[in-house]
């Protein structure tokens, strides 16, 4: 493990390329997964369903990886500035690989426009893993980033279900629960965590002002995040069927899909 550590170290810019590589192998993999009918009968739904697919499989390896990385070492939560292990430099390696690999889809596809902001936020994200992997510090920080991933496995998982017209499914009702829950549980609690700690150690922190922007970016994001979630899930329940005809035909084309 500290063998590969050091490689990875050493050879920072060449891993994440390969593990945006391997990103790419596994995308064309799941292109060769069956997906729902109705999906495949448009290019663009297919091209999401493969996406959220591709995202689905980051989401899942990275939060779990990063989850347990905490419940072995705990020391990670108290030291987010030098903490850290082979696995979870590992970990921000792979992860910066997917981002790496998602922003250029997001270029090379021509969605830049209509995703500005993913682009915003990748670039953010990219920006912090990369000084993480370079500097050594904020390795810890990183990792406890990943938690909300736990959060986009439902999120992803909600957006499926939705291309895939089962919107009235049993599956879909729990997981909109366990995704509101799974937000604040996790992914509020994550950023306020991260925010909490920045500003108790401000003074002692490397580029603090530039993390806390960065984290503060976010904070406003994801409450903006959540109130869309909110009003699409919850409150236009009510007229529910009207919705999901305009939503379904209309809004086919837009790239965030409440
Ligand atoms: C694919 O979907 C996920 C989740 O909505 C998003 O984060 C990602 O940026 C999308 N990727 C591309 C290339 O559009």
């Amino acid at each position: 493990m500290e063998a590969l550590e050091a490689v990875l170290k050493r050879h920072t810019g060449p891993s994440v390329v390969l593990f945006s590589v391997l990103f790419r192998v596994v995308y064309g993999l799941l292109r060769k997964m069956p997906a729902p009918k109705n999906v495949v009968l448009d290019e663009f739904q297919t091209w999401k369903w493969r996406n959220l697919s591709l995202s689905m499989v980051h989401s899942i390896l990275t939060g779990t990886w990063a989850v347990s990385s905490v419940l072995v070492w705990p020391e990670t939560l108290r030291d987010l500035h030098y903490y850290h292990t082979p696995l979870s430099y590992l970990l921000v390696c792979i992860s910066t690989g997917y981002f790496v690999q998602d922003t250029a889809e997001i270029i090379l596809m021509g969605h830049a426009r209509a995703a500005w902001e993913f682009l915003i936020h990748h670039a953010l994200v990219i920006c912090c893993f990369l000084y993480t992997l370079y500097t050594h510090l904020y390795v810890a920080g990183a990792v406890v980033t990943l938690f909300v991933e736990l959060n986009s496995v439902t999120l992803h998982l909600r957006l499926l279900l939705k291309l895939a017209g089962a919107t009235s499914s049993t599956a879909y009702r729990v997981n909109k629960m366990l995704n509101i829950w799974t937000f604040v549980a996790i992914r509020l609690a994550a950023q306020f965590y991260l925010t909490w700690y920045v500003i108790k150690n401000y003074s002692e922190l490397h580029n603090a002002a530039f993390f806390m922007c960065a984290l503060m970016t976010t904070n406003i994001m994801m409450l903006m995040y959540l109130c869309r979630l909110i009003r699409s899930d919850f409150l236009r329940h009510v007229g529910g069927k009207e919705y999901a005809v305009r939503n379904g035909t209309h809004n086919s084309k837009k790239f965030l899909s409440d």
